[in-house]
């Protein structure tokens, strides 16, 4: 039996859909105004627990769910950074700080990304003032980003001037311009960092008329996942790998591990339980 029947894919022009997926009660789920400290402590530590989030699709593969969108704005010098909301109040002992801000009606939470080893990453602790400036890795598949830029870059706006044709051996020309980078992991461990695909695309300029969500949370074309596989935690390419053609992925995220695939431009909501944090991220006062 071919590959390709194993994983059937999908046809037609993607789409940004809205809508739960996988998705049981979500009762109490509701947006928050601003910044505010979230004490869900009671069955799985400190700052877990049942997380709604929004993320890419899962198409095809053994992986459970999407990967974790990371809003993010292009700053007036054109250097393209995440979104990270700040934490201003914390009440009572059993509090763990949570920052969590409304973007486009939803409710943004630092507990997207608690999961795969990142849980215990400097990195996602609320507290931590870091830069959020996107950054490029070292060497990696995608050819452009060896040739042009240096890792430890900040990514710029002009770095992906050519995203409307970029044309690659793998996927369509314009079907989206990858850079793998890293996000608000500067001078943390290989183990701590966390990484992040940034792609560039069209798709994602014309979603962003008219879908709250996607204009808040995008900017000139840009969007970004935590690029951690929910099945064992890989790292996915786009548009890089051969053999994602096999499983009709040339032009989605793909997963060579166990053959996952993600559509960049289909982003849901969906919910997981979040791990929670170590205990050093108890908030002063508390235990
Ligand atoms: S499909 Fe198994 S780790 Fe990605």
């Amino acid at each position: 039996m071919p590959d390709s029947d194993k994983y059937p894919v999908e046809s037609g022009r993607r789409r940004f859909v809205k809508g739960v997926v996988g998705s049981a009660a979500l009762s109490g789920i509701g947006v928050t105004t601003a910044v505010s400290v979230d004490s869900m402590t009671s069955q799985t530590g400190a700052g877990g627990g049942t997380t709604v989030y929004r993320g890419n699709e899962l198409v095809s593969g053994p992986a459970p769910r999407g990967m974790p969108q990371i809003p993010l704005e292009v700053d007036d010098e054109g250097y393209v950074r995440g979104i990270w909301p700040d934490v201003e109040e914390a009440e009572g002992p059993d509090d763990v700080a949570t920052a969590e801000q409304e973007i486009g009606g939803v409710n943004y939470s630092t507990t997207w990304f608690q999961y795969c080893g990142s849980q215990t990453s400097p990195a996602v602790d609320p507290r931590e003032d870091r830069d959020n400036y996107f950054r490029y890795v070292g060497a990696t598949q995608i050819d452009w980003q060896n040739e042009e830029v240096e890792g430890g870059d900040r990514v710029h706006v002009d770095d992906f001037a050519d995203y409307d044709d970029y044309d690659t051996v793998v996927g369509d020309a314009g079907a989206g311009k990858p850079a793998l980078v890293n996000w608000r992991s500067e001078g943390l461990s290989p183990a701590d960092r966390l990484p992040v695909l940034l792609i560039r695309s069209p798709e994602v300029e014309e979603a962003a008329q008219d879908d709250e969500w996607i204009e808040g949370s995008t900017d000139q074309g840009f969007i970004a996942n935590l690029n951690q596989c929910t099945h064992y935690c890989c790292v996915p390419g786009f548009r890089v790998l051969g053999e994602s053609r096999q499983f009709g992925a040339e032009n989605m995220i793909y997963c060579n591990c166990h053959q996952s695939v993600y559509d960049p431009y289909s982003i849901t909501e969906q919910q997981y339980t979040a791990l929670p944090r170590p205990g050093d991220s108890v908030l002063p006062g508390g235990n």
